[in-house]
C-alpha cells in the first residue's frame, strides 16, 4: 500500500516570485504548493512603499491560476530613507505583512538596501511598537569577511546589538545556514524565529564545488560545511516552534546562472514540499513536518492556521532536468533526481 501523509496546507514564509514573464512562469508552482507566501520585495526597482506593494500584489494575484486559493503576503523593502509612517500605514492597512532588511550589496537587487541599521532606527522602533515582523537577510557585506563567515559575523556585529537595543522587535532570521545561526535563534527570546530552505537541509558546500563548479547549487547565503547542514536538520526536525518553512525559491534564467558571473538563487518552488519531506523522513520526523510547514510560521506571524489539507504520497516523483517556460529555461532544485514523496493534486 502507498504510504500517504495528510497535513494542514503549508505556507512559504520566504519566496521570490519576480515580475513580468518570470512571475507568470513561476507563481503557479508556489500557488500549487502553498496557501500563502511572504513575497520578497527585491524587484528592480524594489517594492519600497504601499502603492508599489499594492500594485505588485495585484500582478501576483493575476498571475496565479484561477481557483488556486493563494494569498500573497507583501513585504516592504527597507532603504536608508524608508519613512516609518509609510511602514506603519502599510501594516495597518493590511498591505504589508512584514518588512525586509537587506544589508546593501548582500544579494540580488540589494543595492538600495540599508547601509547601516542606525539609519532605520525609527522604522524599527515603529515595527517593535506595532508588532510587525522584520525579515532579515543576515549577512555582513564587508570585503574583509569571508563569504562562509558572513552570517556568523552578522549575528555578532548587527543582530545581537540590534535585539539588545530593541528587545521587543519580532525578527525572522531568513534562510538560516549556520550552526551559529541555529544557536542564536534558539537562545534568543520568543520574538526571534528563523526560516530554513530545502537546499540548506540537503546540500553542503561540496555540492557546489566538488567535481566541477555547480551553479545551480549556488545561492545566498551560500551553503556551508557539513556540520552546519546537520545543525539545520536538527533545528528543522527537532520540534522547536522557532523554525519554519521558507523556501527562498529564487528563479534565474538558466543562462544567467551558467555564466562567467552566475546569479545566486535556487529555484525550488515546483518540488519544495517533496524536498522537505525527504529530509523529515530521513530524520524519522515525519510526524513533525506539519508543525514546521504549516503551524509554526502562522503562529509566529500571528495569522490564522490554514484549514484545508494537502496530501503527499510516497510513490516517487521525478524532477525534470529543466523547465522550459516562455520567460526562460529554469533548472529546478533536484533536477534529474527522483524524490520519494509527491504532492497529490
Ligand atoms: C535571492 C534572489 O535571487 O533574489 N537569491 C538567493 O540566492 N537566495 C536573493 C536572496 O534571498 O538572497
Ligand atoms: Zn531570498
Amino acid at each position: 500500500m502507498t504510504k500517504t501523509l495528510t497535513i494542514r496546507r503549508p505556507d512559504d514564509w520566504h519566496v521570490h516570485l519576480r515580475d513580468g514573464a518570470m512571475l507568470e512562469a513561476v507563481a503557479r508552482h508556489t500557488a500549487r504548493q502553498f496557501a500563502r507566501a511572504i513575497v520578497m520585495p527585491n524587484l528592480s526597482p524594489p517594492v519600497t512603499n504601499v502603492e508599489l506593494a499594492k500594485a505588485y500584489r495585484e500582478r501576483i494575484v493575476a498571475a496565479v491560476p484561477e481557483g488556486a486559493g493563494f494569498t500573497p503576503l507583501m513585504t516592504c523593502y527597507l532603504t536608508d530613507n524608508t519613512d516609518p509612517e509609510e511602514v506603519r500605514r502599510g501594516f495597518e492597512e493590511g498591505v504589508f505583512t512584514a518588512a525586509k532588511l537587506y544589508p546593501a550589496g548582500a544579494t540580488t537587487n540589494s543595492d538600495s538596501g540599508v547601509t547601516d541599521v542606525a539609519n532605520i532606527r525609527g522604522v524599527l522602533e515603529v515595527m517593535a511598537e506595532i508588532g510587525m515582523v522584520l525579515c532579515v537577510h543576515g549577512e555582513v557585506t564587508s570585503a574583509d569577511v569571508d563569504v562562509f563567515d558572513r552570517e556568523a559575523v552578522f549575528i555578532e556585529r548587527i543582530l545581537a546589538p540590534l535585539l539588545k537595543d530593541l528587545p521587543q522587535l519580532k525578527v525572522v532570521f531568513e534562510h538560516l545556514t549556520s550552526e551559529e545561526g541555529v544557536q542564536f535563534v534558539e537562545s534568543a527570546g520568543v520574538n526571534v524565529a528563523a526560516t530554513i530552505t530545502p537546499q540548506h537541509l540537503h546540500i553542503n558546500r561540496n555540492a557546489m564545488l566538488v567535481g566541477g563548479m555547480r551553479p545551480h547549487a549556488y545561492c545566498l547565503p551560500v551553503a556551508k560545511r557539513e556540520k552546519h547542514r546537520l545543525a539545520l536538520r536538527r533545528a528543522a526536525t527537532g520540534g522547536s516552534a522557532k523554525f519554519f518553512l521558507g523556501t527562498d525559491s529564487a528563479p534565474h534564467a538558466r543562462e544567467a546562472k551558467e555564466s562567467d558571473c552566475g546569479c545566486a538563487g535556487i529555484f525550488n518552488a515546483p518540488f519544495a514540499l517533496e524536498s522537505y519531506c525527504a529530509v523529515f523522513e530521513a530524520e524519522n520526523a515525519l510526524d513533525r513536518f506539519e508543525s514546521f510547514a504549516s503551524e509554526n510560521g502562522p503562529k509566529f506571524y500571528g495569522l490564522p492556521l490554514n484549514e484545508d489539507r494537502i496530501t503527499l504520497e510516497r510513490n516517487g516523483c521525478e524532477v525534470p532536468g529543466v523547465l522550459e517556460t516562455p520567460a526562460a529555461d529554469l533548472v529546478p532544485f533536484h533536477a534529474g533526481e527522483t524524490l520519494q514523496w509527491r504532492l497529490v493534486d
